[in-house]
């Protein structure tokens, strides 16, 4: 069968490195893709927001089945056009995926359900939000409601960081908040695959949100990850599928909007249980590279599966008992300004000590691999524990030549000192 991704980051060059293992393909495209997906992949000119000229490519190269990569084509219903032409799709149509595309919706449904997720408010105006604070103490946490791109979200230790964050994420006409207290806690996420009705567990990982080492600095779109995350142990993987995961897809199913896809619960592991952070309704980037690298069956069958509603008859998924860890390798100045076009080179090198280089944001200029993003590149490792995993990854990370780049040196440090 012909299958069309859409996306151009890391996620979907392992993805796509996945995909293409699978005996049931026979031509991948990509669009728009990057350099390090041309192995895998037929790369191709086309805008996701342009739903008409998605349908058209689709008919023109006999695509049977579309993995949508990134949330914003599903939450603008690029999933539910698809559907309504019988082409099968990875991704949940766009009423399913407010959940990642609206925060009040998720934290009204968590509430309906009885859901464990932080006490909250949602308000539609700065002065209903300034008159909201009384209700918290501090620290609490805003949220814009819609996508943000990482950016919606401010922990506020003072009343002043609390105004300037209302001030910030307000500043548009419409906006809407949502108020919540902040909870304490290790994070970890965990993902699932669900056909609406059954739920396969899709492996744990730990993401590096912070730029700096120590998780220190602003926030990012993930500096690194490893999994299995050790924390969310067999008992709290249990509770969550049970509290958290399992009555959210009932109750979207009830309400007549099932969820098809990959469901990524952000949870903080509290004393008190996990609690649901946040859902996204797409595989975390750059939590997939590591999925990925230790995923043992078809991922393609998989995502057949849930698109087909036939999850209950397949065993679980298959994850290897080894750890897999990347290091993301960003541009100089990310997550603020960076300078495009820093060259690359030596990933030959670093693929030769048996790791494996994601791209996350590059291109080619004159035949030269040069950066054209904030992240880069993730550099992913697998080994007998996390620490082997990171000391391979590192390795690997040292053959790279990207002088106007950076990365953390201590990804999966809260594992590695765990021992
Ligand atoms: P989100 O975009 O909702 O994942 O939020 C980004 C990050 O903000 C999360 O990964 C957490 O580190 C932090 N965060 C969000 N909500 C809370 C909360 N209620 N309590 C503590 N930290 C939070
Ligand atoms: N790494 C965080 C995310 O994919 O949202």
């Amino acid at each position: 069968m012909n299958v069309l991704l859409i996306g151009s980051g890391g996620r979907e060059h392992a993805l796509a490195w996945k995909l293409a293992q699978s005996p049931r393909l026979d031509t991948l495209y990509v669009a728009p893709g990057n350099p390090g997906m041309a192995a895998h992949a037929t790369r191709v000119a086309l805008d996701p927001a342009d739903h008409d000229a998605v349908v058209a490519f689709c008919g023109r190269h006999a695509i049977a089945f579309v993995v949508i990569g990134p949330e914003a084509p599903l939450v603008a219903g690029l999933a539910d056009r698809l559907r309504a032409e019988r082409i099968g799709v990875f991704g949940p149509n766009r009423e399913a995926a407010q959940l990642e595309g609206s925060k009040g919706f998720t934290k009204d449904l968590c509430a309906r359900a009885g859901i464990p997720t932080a006490r909250y408010v949602r308000v539609a105006s700065p002065d209903a939000a300034r008159g909201a604070l009384a209700g918290f103490t501090l620290p609490l946490v805003l949220k814009a409601d819609g996508l943000a791109a990482g950016k919606g979200v401010i922990i506020a230790t003072t009343p002043d960081e609390a105004d300037t964050a209302i001030v910030t994420l307000m500043a548009e006409p419409g906006a809407e908040l949502v108020i919540e207290t902040f909870l304490t806690g290790e994070e970890a996420s965990l993902f699932v695959l669900t056909d609406g009705t059954h739920l396969m567990p899709f492996g744990s990982a730990q993401d590096h949100k912070r730029v700096g080492e120590g998780d220190t600095g602003p926030n990012t779109g993930g500096m690194g990850a490893y999994s299995p995350a050790a924390v969310l142990t067999p008992e709290l993987m249990q509770r969550a599928l049970d509290e958290i995961v399992r009555p959210t897809i009932d109750t979207l199913r009830r309400d007549g909007m099932p969820y098809s896809g990959v469901l990524y619960a952000g949870l903080m592991l509290t004393d008190g249980g996990p609690m649901l952070i946040e859902y996204n309704c797409r595989f975390g980037d750059p939590e997939t590279q590591v999925l990925m690298m230790r995923l043992e069956d078809d991922l393609l069958e998989l995502m057949l599966a849930t698109d087909a509603g036939t999850l209950g008859d397949h065993a679980p998924a298959r994850f290897a008992d080894e750890a897999a860890l990347t290091v993301v390798m960003a541009a100089s100045g990310y997550p603020g300004q960076v300078a495009p076009g820093a060259p690359i080179a030596g990933i030959e090198a670093a693929e030769a000590t048996g790791a494996r280089v994601f791209h996350a944001g590059t291109r080619l200029a004159d035949d030269r691999l040069v950066a054209s993003g904030g992240r880069v590149l993730n550099v992913t490792a697998t080994g007998q524990s996390v620490a082997a995993a990171q000391t391979a990854a590192y390795r690997a990370v040292d053959r790279i030549d990207f002088p106007g780049g950076f990365c953390r040196r201590d990804i999966g440090w809260r594992e590695v000192a765990r021992g």
